[in-house]
């Protein structure tokens, strides 16, 4: 499109300026060509103030688009927005593994989010262990691509993507571990299917913005015990990943659920899952709160836990996520 072809009223801007993973304060149109009419037109595909995501990006950064819209309104706010983009640091440079990583991110949250969408079946379930074997696979021949992978995590709420960053974060965190393969595949796949009982509650309570009532929260509870049915039903899911859908809300001192398990009686493997859900959860926008930052998270979940070994592996863990960020 030449700057004559471009509708009165927009302006046009780098592709590669606009970053994922935040909310975008102006409006993002691309640029689609009707064939009928032999024209271009602007098809908007962001609006303002909503999430410029990953996955989105990845479309349209498949298309090969150089540029994007704007409306000529946006503009000032376009600009302080580069300027403050412009003003982190090694921005330029870091854009261009991030270009890498970007993709592979994107192409993982993409490929899960598809998975989990269809029924729970032994097919479905053969993908997954597939899946995760792929992202072990990947995560080995390309560590740095996965560093500061929660600065990739978006303000998108959804269980898709929850689930999507705790399976590729507990698989990165399982070989900075150096846990073995098998080990590592089996907290993939737990972690992957964890909230997987979630699709049994009602999305009006799951949506819900205001506080939810004593009956609501007991419902809530029982998605781990509601993912193990929905996994013992018909799949080939491995009895130890199982312990980790069906453990992962357990605390230490008893006070978790749906069983108020205590101490040892939680699998280590739950435990560890955990850790990786909790940070990912609290480190995320929800309607109702702002989002953790990584260090005020991590500080909460080693204070509330109770058990020297689980506090061992929580050290380890911000160990991973700080040397990461070094
Ligand atoms: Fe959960
Ligand atoms: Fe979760």
């Amino acid at each position: 499109m030449t700057t004559d072809s471009i509708p009165e009223g927009f302006v046009e801007v780098k592709f590669e300026d606009i970053i994922p993973g935040e909310k975008i304060p102006f409006a993002i149109y691309i640029q689609i060509y009707h064939k009928q009419d032999s024209r271009y037109f602007l098809r908007r595909v962001c609006r303002k103030d909503e999430l410029y995501n990953v996955v989105l990006r990845n479309i349209l950064f498949k298309r090969k688009l150089q540029s994007l819209y704007i409306h000529q309104k946006d503009y000032r706010a376009y600009l302080r927005y580069i300027s403050e983009i412009k003003a982190i640091s090694g921005f330029r440079h870091a854009q261009i593994k991030d270009e890498k990583r970007l993709v592979l991110y994107g192409k993982a949250v993409e490929a899960i989010t598809e998975l989990l969408s269809r029924p729970v079946n032994k097919e479905a379930m053969q993908e997954s262990i597939y899946l995760v074997d792929n992202l072990f696979r990947n995560m080995v021949k390309n560590p740095d691509l996965f560093e500061d992978m929660y600065k990739l995590f978006q303000q998108d709420t959804s269980v898709f993507n929850h689930s999507s960053n705790v399976s590729i974060l507990t698989i990165s965190f399982g070989i900075f571990m150096k846990f073995d393969q098998a080990t590592i595949k089996l907290l993939g796949l737990g972690a992957l299917y964890h909230d997987v009982g979630l699709s049994k509650i009602d999305q009006k309570i799951l949506l819900k913005t205001s506080p939810l009532t004593p009956q609501e929260w007991e419902l809530i509870k029982m998605h781990p015990k509601e993912g193990g049915k929905i996994l013992k039903g018909g799949t080939i899911f491995p009895g130890t990943a199982l312990r980790i859908v069906e453990e992962h809300h357990e605390q230490t001192n008893g006070k978790g659920y749906p069983k108020g398990l205590k101490g040892n009686q939680i699998s280590n493997m739950a435990k560890l899952v955990s850790i990786v859900d909790q940070f990912e959860s609290m480190t995320t926008e929800k309607p109702y709160r702002a989002a953790f930052t990584p260090s005020n998270a991590l500080k909460q979940i080693y204070i509330e836990e109770t058990s020297k070994n689980v506090r061992d592996v929580i050290v380890k863990f911000i160990k991973y996520l700080g040397g990461k960020n070094n």
